[in-house]
């Protein structure tokens, strides 16, 4: 069966930059491992690697970047302001800091998110004003957030129109990414359908439940049915719904096996039975947390 994607597939985001839909994920992959991870996960392919500040590997993740020899601008980088850090000067730091940690071998960063939408409403804004102010003065490319429910995302938005409107249009920032936790038995249909409304690509963590749910009936039946693994059906199920799915792993034959997902296409009726009204989320909501 043909399918549409390719491992070299992008979305072009609402910055203008092009991202590769399928990235690669450290969390939790320890500092030690991380530069040997992402040397594995270029050379089987992927070219958009996932970190944050809070998992402390992101200089691993810009020296595995730098060993694998492939050239920079070929390459997708993103990174997370803290929770703890969402304000106006805890952001500046946390950009800072991130440079410190990247910079010298990766000269700039292509995404930063905000990594949760915590903070109050004064601390949210300013982290977004900014994250705006790394794009003006070039050492960031995109920004976007993570863990945003619907109501952060209307208070942003509104934030950005306002200040569109007195400063100039972009001055308010662009919102390019919202990564939440996705997978068929988390499925926040509210808020894919606020950002894909808006051209804002939605970035699925967790896209394999973190390894939980093989034993899932439908998930089995499709596995036995199509000859693929588990994980590649749920990244598969990702990419079909239009996320980019960014799976983690530390073993390199599964970082090669979460690859092969573009060699064929769920049916209308898999798609169908993966879909659930199940709330199985993995450790941390924060898209339900009050404005
Ligand atoms: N924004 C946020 O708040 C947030 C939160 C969590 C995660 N994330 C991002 O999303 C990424 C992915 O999420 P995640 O790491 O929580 O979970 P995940 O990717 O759903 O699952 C990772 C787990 O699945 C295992 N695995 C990977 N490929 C497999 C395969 N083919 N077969 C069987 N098991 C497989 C991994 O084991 P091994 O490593 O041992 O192979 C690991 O235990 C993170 O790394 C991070 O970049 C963001």
């Amino acid at each position: 069966m043909t399918s549409p994607f390719t491992l070299s597939s992008s979305f072009k985001l609402n910055s203008g930059f092009e991202i590769p839909l399928l990235g690669f994920g450290v969390y939790q992959t320890p500092p030690s491992e991380t530069s040997a991870a992402v040397q594995e996960a270029l050379k089987a392919g992927y070219r958009h690697i996932d970190s944050a500040a809070f998992y402390r590997n992101e200089r691993a993740c810009a020296d595995g970047i730098v060993k694998s020899g492939i050239p920079r601008e070929e390459i997708f980088f993103t990174t997370k302001v803290p929770p703890q850090a969402i304000s106006y000067e805890g952001t500046k730091e946390s950009v800072r800091k991130s440079l410190g940690e990247v910079g010298g071998q990766l000269k700039y960063i292509d995404l930063v998110l905000l990594h949760a939408p915590f903070g109050g409403k004064e601390g949210r804004l300013g982290a977004w004003k900014a994250l705006a102010e790394a794009v003006e003065e070039g050492t960031v490319r995109s920004i976007g957030v993570s863990n945003y429910g619907v109501h952060h995302l209307d208070e942003l938005e509104k934030y950005i129109k306002d200040t569109d409107a007195k400063l100039g249009k972009g001055k308010g920032g662009v919102l390019s990414v919202n990564q939440i936790e996705l997978h068929p038995w988390l499925q926040r249909r509210d808020i894919i359908d606020w950002c894909q409304k808006r051209g804002v690509l939605v970035q699925a963590w967790a896209p394999l439940a973190q390894a939980n749910r093989w034993n899932d009936p439908s998930l089995k039946d499709i596995v036995k049915r199509t000859g693929k693994t588990g994980a590649q059906i749920l990244l598969r199920w990702s990419l079909q719904k239009g996320f980019s799915p960014l799976p983690k792993s530390v073993t390199p034959s599964r970082i090669l096996e979460n690859t092969k997902i573009f060699d064929f296409e769920l049916s209308d009726s898999e798609l169908a039975v993966l879909e659930t009204d199940e709330y199985d989320y993995h450790g941390w909501d924060p898209t339900t947390s009050s404005l």
